[in-house]
């Protein structure tokens, strides 16, 4: 039996996400909480005909504990989305609050779920959570994951535009470091099947998957950032996860983790140079969440060497800004 809950399951992602994991055959029961509408959402989800119980909560009436009870992965949508001009970073001062109280009532009311950070900024996001959790005296790195599976999944798209693949999902390009701008290192070098970037196109691609979701708020004026694509995204990271919890073998999935807690992590720190205790490569997923990180760095080539200095800069302040904040509010 899988129970599946989304904090923040009203919203522009919310609420897609919680209709493809309603849809999906393998899950028993899924809970959705919001500060709105939840009751409306789990309403029109119910009349769907696939096995998933539904429920919905608001804040009132214990709602949070009554929804996460039992909860085996959870997945935070939750906090305000991108307007055109603004970084991910820009969200921070809103969304590093939501994130530390949906993980306070994580640690308290199902502390061994697989926990799924959509929120942005992710590259804080993730830190906070994973101080919460130690301060709870519950935190299992191998279960925390930041869901940067919409870089891969544009990778793969933007990639396949050029090479002329009309399947991108064919095209598996490994997507490392983080989650906002330069901090996303997409590693086209070892993208399966190898593929011939011409040298003019390379580094309009590369900026490209690093910002694409600029496209989107800008083609949104003002309604938000990508929700239906990053729907899409997350359960298919759901999914896996949920996959190899079930026992499937072999599943493999760049995520956010925290290096030091997940075998295989110690190496890639040491490839980065040390100092850095988040960061996204593809990590081996098992029936205890995250089984082995690997490490694609010593093989990537010059260019991309480039590109993981600058995303390192830019993703230790963010990941300090996050450890800083979750200590201070302890
Ligand atoms: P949205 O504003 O449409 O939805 C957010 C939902 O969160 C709303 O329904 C709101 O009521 C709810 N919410 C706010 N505070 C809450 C709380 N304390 N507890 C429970 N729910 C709460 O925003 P959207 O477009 O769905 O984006 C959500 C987040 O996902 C944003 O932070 C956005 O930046 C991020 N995002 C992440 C991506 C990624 O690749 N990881 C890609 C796109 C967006």
């Amino acid at each position: 039996m899988v129970k599946a809950v989304v904090l923040g399951a009203s919203g522009g992602i919310g609420q897609p996400l919680s209709l493809l994991l309603k849809a999906s055959p393998l899950i028993d029961e899924l809970s959705l909480y919001d500060v709105v509408n939840t009751p409306g959402v789990a309403a029109d989800l119910s009349h769907i005909s696939s096995p998933a119980q539904i429920t919905g909560y608001l804040p009132a009436d214990d709602g949070l504990e009554k929804t996460l009870t039992g909860a085996d992965i959870v997945v935070i949508p939750a906090g305000i989305p991108r307007k055109p001009g603004m970084t991910r970073d820009d969200l921070f001062k809103i969304n590093a609050g939501i994130v530390r109280d949906l993980v306070t009532g994580i640690a308290k009311f199902c502390p061994k779920a697989f926990i799924l950070i959509i929120s942005n900024p992710v590259n804080s996001t993730v830190p906070i959570a994973a101080e919460i959790l130690k301060a709870h005296k519950v935190f299992d790195p191998s279960r925390l994951f930041g869901v940067t599976t919409l870089d891969v999944v544009r990778a793969s798209t933007f990639t396949a535009q050029i090479t002329g693949e009309k399947d991108s999902r064919k095209i598996v390009v490994p997507v490392i470091g983080g989650h906002s701008g330069e901090t996303i290192v997409p590693l086209l070098s070892l993208a399966k099947p190898a593929c011939d970037i011409p040298a003019d196109k390379l580094d309009g691609l590369v900026h490209r998957i690093q910002f694409g979701g600029d496209e989107v708020v800008a083609a949104k004026n003002g309604g938000g950032s990508a929700t239906l694509s990053m729907a899409f995204a997350g359960f298919r990271f759901a999914e896996s996860v949920i996959k190899a919890l079930k026992g499937e073998k072999g599943i493999v999935e760049p995520t956010f983790v925290y290096l030091p807690g997940v075998s295989g992590g110690d190496e890639v720190s040491k490839s980065l140079g040390g100092g850095i205790d988040f960061f996204a490569v593809p990590v081996e997923l098992g029936p205890q969440g995250a089984v082995k990180a690997t490490n694609p760095i010593p093989t990537i080539n010059d260019n991309e060497k480039k590109l993981l200095e600058i995303a390192i800069k830019g993703l230790k302040g963010n990941i300090e800004k996050g450890v800083e904040f979750a200590r201070a509010a302890e």
